[in-house]
C-alpha cells in the first residue's frame, strides 16, 4: 500500500494526535514547554492515516521526569495506574497503560565507535536527533509546543519519500552502524508496502556481503526476528527478510516456503502459537538435513536468538515431527488411531504436517487435522482412576491402560454417553 492523499494532510498531525490515546495529554504538556516533539513512527503513521502502535516523543533532557509527569497526568482517566519504566542510562522511558503507550527519548546525537557497536550518545539538537535515525520516513518531527508548534521538521527527502512510499537510509553507514536495520527495512517494506530506494538496496546488499550481521549480537537480531514474527503480516515480513538475503546469512539452511506457511497458519487453532509455527516452518529443511547434527544446529540457532528453553523445545520438536506426521495422519483410519498419533504432538507440528499434505487443503491429513483440532482433542472421559479404584481395580499401571482403552472406544463412537457406560467398558476390558 502506498501513501496517498487519503492520509492526513501534512500539518494536520496535531489534530490526528489529539484522537490518539495519550495524545491530548501530550498536547497539553507541550503548551508548557518548548522542547517536546512527536517523532519517528508516530509521525510517519499519522501522516499516512494509519494508527501508530505507540506515540514516540523526544524532550531536550530528563526523559524520566517527563515520564513521571505524563504518568501522573494520565492517571485520573486510567482504570489502572499507568506504569513508567525508566532507562536513565539511555535517557529513555516508556509510559504504558491499558489503552496506550508513549516512548520518550532525550534528543540526542549518536556516534558509532565500531560497526555494530552500541552507539555513544550525547545531547543533540532536533536536526541531529533526526539524522541519527534509520530511514528518512522515520526522521520527521512535529514540535508539540513553542513557536514551531505543529510545524514539520524533517530530514532531507523525508516527505517526498513518505509520499512516494520509499525507504531510504539517511546516510551511507546506516546499515554498517546498526545492521539490525536490515531487518527493520524488510519489516517496514512488508508492513507499509514501501519500495526500497535503489542506493539503499545497494547499501543493504553490500552490508550483508561484508558480513555486517556478524558484528551484532544474535540477541539483538533475535529481538528483531520476534518483531517480524509479531507483525500482522508476519509471513510477508519474513519473506522480505529472506529476499534481502538475511535468512541465508543467519543460517544457510533456513527456508521460507510461503504457501506452506500460509496453509499451516490458516489451519492452526486459536490456542496455537503462530510465531512458533513460523519458526518451525523456517527450520523444516534444516531439521531433515543429513549433514551434521540438525538437532544441535536448530538448538544453537534458536538459543542464539534467545528463544526460551520451552520455545526452543517446542519449535525443534515441531520441525522434526511434521514431515513424517503427514503420512501417519493419512494412514490413521479410526479416531482412536489419530489420537494415538497426535496426542503428544504440538498443535504447530500438526498444522505444518497437514499443510504438507500433497492432497492439498482438502487432503486426508488436512481433514484429520481439522477433526483433531475441532473435536477429538477435546474429548475427555467422565470417569477417572479414582472411579476404577472405587470399583475394586487394583492400583498400578493397569489403571492407565483401562482408561486409555475406554477413551479409544469412546473416540470411536462405540460407547453411549455417560459414566455408567464408561465404567462398564473399563471393567469389561480387564484381563
Ligand atoms: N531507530 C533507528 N534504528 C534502530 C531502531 C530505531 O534509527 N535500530 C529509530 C527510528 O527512527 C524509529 C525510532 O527510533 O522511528 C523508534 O523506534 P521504534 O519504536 O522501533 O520504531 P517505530 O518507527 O516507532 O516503528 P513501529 O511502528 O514499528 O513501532
Amino acid at each position: 500500500m502506498r501513501p496517498t492523499t487519503a492520509g492526513h494532510e501534512f500539518g494536520e498531525v496535531i489534530g490526528a494526535l489529539g484522537e490518539q490515546p495519550g495524545g491530548g495529554e501530550l498536547l497539553r504538556m507541550g503548551r508548557a514547554r518548548e522542547d517536546l516533539a512527536l517523532v519517528g513512527g508516530a509521525v510517519r503513521d499519522l501522516l499516512l492515516g494509519r494508527t501508530p502502535r505507540e506515540l514516540d516523543v523526544v524532550v531536550a533532557a530528563d526523559a524520566a521526569g517527563f515520564a513521571r509527569e505524563l504518568a501522573a497526568d494520565l492517571a485520573p482517566g486510567a482504570a489502572q495506574a499507568p506504569s513508567a519504566t525508566l532507562h536513565e542510562r539511555f535517557g529513555t522511558a516508556v509510559v504504558e497503560w491499558e489503552t496506550g503507550r508513549v516512548d520518550i527519548a532525550e534528543r540526542r546525537a549518536e556516534t558509532y565507535s565500531a560497526p555494530g557497536a552500541l552507539p555513544q550518545v550525547r545531547p543533540g539538537t532536533t536536526e541531529e536527533d533526526l539524522r541519527r535515525r534509520d530511514f528518512t520516513v522515520n526522521a520527521i518531527a512535529v514540535p508539540l509546543g513553542g513557536p514551531l508548534l505543529g510545524e514539520i521538521i524533517s530530514a532531507e527527502h523525508a516527505l517526498e519519500d513518505l509520499r512516494a512510499g520509499r525507504l531510504r537510509v539517511i546516510h551511507a553507514h546506516s546499515f554498517t552502524d546498526d545492521p539490525t536495520r536490515l531487518l527493520r527495512l524488510a519489516r517496514y517494506r512488508a508492513r507499509l508496502g514501501f519500495e526500497c530506494e535503489e542506493l539503499t538496496a545497494e547499501l543493504a546488499r553490500a552490508a550483508l556481503v561484508s558480513g555486517a550481521l556478524d558484528t551484532v549480537s544474535r540477541a539483538r537480531i533475535g529481538a528483531e526476528v520476534r518483531l517480524a514474527l509479531g507483525e500482522t503480516e508476519a509471513i510477508a515480513a519474513l519473506s522480505a527478510i529472506g529476499e534481502l538475503g538475511v535468512l541465508r546469512a543467519l543460517e544457510p539452511r533456513l527456508r521460507l516456503r510461503e504457501p506452506l506457511a500460509r496453509r499451516a497458519l490458516a489451519l492452526l487453532p486459536a490456542d496455537g502459537r503462530p510465531e512458533e509455527l513460523l519458526m518451525a516452518s523456517l527450520l523444516l529443511e534444516l531439521s531433515q538435513s543429513s549433514v551434521g547434527d540438525p538437532d544441535a544446529a536448530m538448538f544453537e540457532f534458536l538459543d542464539g536468538l534467545e528463544f526460551t528453553a520451552a520455545e526452543r523445545e517446542r519449535i525443534t520438536r515441531s520441525a522434526l515431527a511434521a514431515p513424517s506426521l503427514t503420512r501417519e495422519m493419512e494412514l490413521a483410519e479410526r479416531p482412536s488411531e489419530l489420537h494415538e498419533t497426535l496426542c503428544a504432538q504440538t498443535l504447530e507440528a500438526i498444522a505444518l504436517a497437514a499443510a504438507m499434505d500433497r492432497g492439498g487443503p482438502a487432503g486426508r491429513a488436512s481433514e484429520a487435522a481439522r477433526e483433531w483440532f475441532e473435536r477429538l482433542r477435546h474429548v475427555r472421559l467422565q470417569i477417572t482412576g479414582e472411579d476404577l479404584l472405587a470399583a475394586g481395580i487394583e492400583p498400578g499401571p493397569q489403571l492407565g491402560r483401562l482408561l486409555a482403552l475406554t477413551l479409544a472406544r469412546r473416540l470411536d463412537g462405540e460407547l453411549p454417553d455417560g459414566r455408567r457406560a464408561e465404567l462398564d467398558a473399563a471393567l469389561q476390558a480387564r484381563v
